[in-house]
């Protein structure tokens, strides 16, 4: 399988990249081809909702890096979404280029056989923190008939060493040997 990981945090030493390389870590590399994006090191725009893209065949009217991930999200087999919860939801980077799917948003509602993971973190440690995150998760798979591999939430988790008190690392881990 392809498997792409799209890491939204802009700490690329943070929490959730260390669940996306624990997840890496799980994965068997001779049978699944894994491509893992550092979202805060591309250059992509929000939506304008110009509605070019519904005129034009799916292509948007900014000229970003958007075009160059375009190919890796329709190719993939498996898209793992990961994110700090920044205000209860997705961060921006990752909200982004979620938001950019919508240029192609009738050819990702066709791949229903595609999969998805989520892997996000935040610092509350009350078990509410996530609800946020996982309804938006879950509603926007359900809109695009994908399905859900499972999500990983590490909570009290502000740095990444607090990972250490969670089994998340294990978790995600164990995650990616199941693919
Ligand atoms: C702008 C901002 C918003 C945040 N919002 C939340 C939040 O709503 N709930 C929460 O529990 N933690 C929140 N946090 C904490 C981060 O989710 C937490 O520190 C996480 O471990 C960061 O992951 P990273 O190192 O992968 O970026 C926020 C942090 C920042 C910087």
């Amino acid at each position: 399988m392809k498997i792409l990981i799209l890491c939204g945090s802009p700490h690329k030493n943070g929490t959730t990249n260390a669940l996306a390389e624990a997840l890496i870590s799980g994965i068997d590399q001779s049978r699944h081809e894994v491509e893992k994006i550092q979202l805060a090191e591309k250059k992509i725009a929000p939506c304008l909702g110009c509605e070019y893209c519904k005129r034009n065949d799916g292509a948007c009217v900014q000229k970003d890096d958007m075009a160059a991930l375009l190919p890796s999200v329709l190719a993939a087999d498996v898209i793992v979404f990961v994110s700090p919860i920044y205000y209860f939801g997705f961060n921006a980077q990752l909200k982004a280029v979620i938001d950019r799917f919508y240029a192609v948003n009738a050819r990702l509602k066709l791949q229903t056989q595609k999969k998805a993971i989520l892997l996000t973190a935040g610092g509350g440690k009350e078990e509410w923190i996530p609800d946020g995150i996982f309804a938006n998760y879950h509603t926007m798979l359900r809109y695009l008939n994908w399905t859900s591999l499972g999500q990983i939430c590490a909570l009290n988790c502000h740095v990444k060493d607090q990972l250490a008190q969670t089994t998340c690392l294990e978790q995600a881990k164990e995650l990616g040997r199941s693919l």
